[in-house]
């Protein structure tokens, strides 16, 4: 009898998310944004790309954000912009697959700064070789910054956010987390790892009774920055960083759950789970997947 209780409720529950999805799409989201002036925001990988941009971007929105990087010339960079923007920050040299070097700098930074709000898990490596052009130790080490790192970072500052029932954790994964792609056996593993990540805690932390915990994950597609210099998608264009860094903002403070970019991705998503399942290399094919990573420069390559 509970049971079936149960199951009528997720039934009436799953029509109720989709009518709310479909009202709150007509409603403008500048009107929907919550308010982060009070956020202390750790941002990893700040010293670069994506990072940067979403810190020079959230730099007069928030009331402190806090840099992380293994790059102190890139990270000093990056503060200058935030400052000049008109921003608070803070910079750590941080080598986020380094457990002992992430609580160690956590505890610091308690006493420094106070307790962090939100964590954008941002930083991260790709090589883009072939299985058996992978120096092995080249392979652990995406595994370690690309999603061991969210296991550290998060372990260190959930704590506080728990006390408080109030944090966001905003996981920067990649398409490449939900779809396979040649040259991408460690990236794409690490992505898919971090996805699950990003999900199992949500939902720890859910059956624990801490609603007040939001959680983002973001699929984006190839963007503009260093990271994958060369590579280039055939179907949609590689896109602007300054475009993923505002549409991760507003889903951020729209308590958006899932993020993929270009939007067209929502779609595939939902097709390639419905296609037959041997129509996967046709598929990747007719996306361009084939010669995607062909003229890539960064990574290992470089
Ligand atoms: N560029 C793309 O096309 C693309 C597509 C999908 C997802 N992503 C993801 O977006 C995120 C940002 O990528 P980006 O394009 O800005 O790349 P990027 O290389 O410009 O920036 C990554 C930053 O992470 C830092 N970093 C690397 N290893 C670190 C470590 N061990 N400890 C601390 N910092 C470390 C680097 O120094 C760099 O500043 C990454 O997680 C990436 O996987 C990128
Ligand atoms: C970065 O900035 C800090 C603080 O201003 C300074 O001490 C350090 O020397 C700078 N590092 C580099 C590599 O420029
Ligand atoms: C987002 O979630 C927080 C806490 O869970 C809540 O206080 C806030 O009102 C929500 N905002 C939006 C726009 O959904
Ligand atoms: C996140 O935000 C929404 C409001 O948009 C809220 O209802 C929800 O409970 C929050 N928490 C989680 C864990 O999603
Ligand atoms: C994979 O990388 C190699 C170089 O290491 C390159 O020649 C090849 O074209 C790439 N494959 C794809 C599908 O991009």
């Amino acid at each position: 009898m509970q049971d079936s209780l149960t199951k009528i409720k997720f039934i009436i529950l799953l029509f109720y998310y989709w009518g709310q999805a479909i009202f709150t799409h007509f409603i403008p989201r500048r009107l929907r944004f919550k308010k982060i002036d009070e956020e202390i925001v750790l941002i990893t990988g700040a010293g670069s790309g994506l990072g940067r941009i979403l810190a020079t971007k959230l730099s007069k929105s928030v009331s402190h954000l806090i840099l992380w990087d293994l790059n102190e010339i890139g990270l000093n960079e990056t503060a200058k912009l935030v400052r000049e923007e008109g921003g608070s920050c803070s910079t750590y040299v941080v080598d986020v697959s380094n457990r002992h070097m992430v609580y160690e700098t956590a505890d610091r930074m308690s006493k420094e700064v106070g307790a962090v709000s939100m964590v954008i898990n941002n930083a991260g490596i790709v090589n883009g070789k072939e299985l058996l052009q992978l120096p092995n130790d080249k392979i652990v080490k995406t595994f370690e910054v690309n999603v061991l790192a969210h296991y550290w970072i998060c372990k260190a500052f959930i704590p506080n956010m728990m006390k408080k029932n109030k944090g966001h954790i905003v996981t920067i994964s990649s398409v490449v987390g939900f779809f396979g792609a040649s040259n991408l056996s460690d990236y794409a593993g690490s992505k898919y790892a971090a996805t699950r990540f990003h999900e199992c805690l949500q939902l720890e932390l859910l059956d624990a009774g801490y609603d007040g915990i939001n959680f983002t994950l973001v699929c984006p597609y190839f963007m503009n920055t260093k990271m994958f210099e060369g590579a280039k998608a055939l179907i949609l264009s590689n896109q602007k960083v300054e475009y993923v860094a505002d549409e991760i903002i507003a889903a951020i403070r729209t308590n958006q759950t899932h993020l993929y970019l270009p939007k067209p991705f929502y779609i595939i998503h939902t097709i390639k789970s419905l296609l037959p399942t041997r129509s996967l290399y046709a598929l990747n094919t007719a996306m361009g997947g084939r010669k995607a990573m062909s003229d890539f420069v960064g990574g290992l390559r470089k």
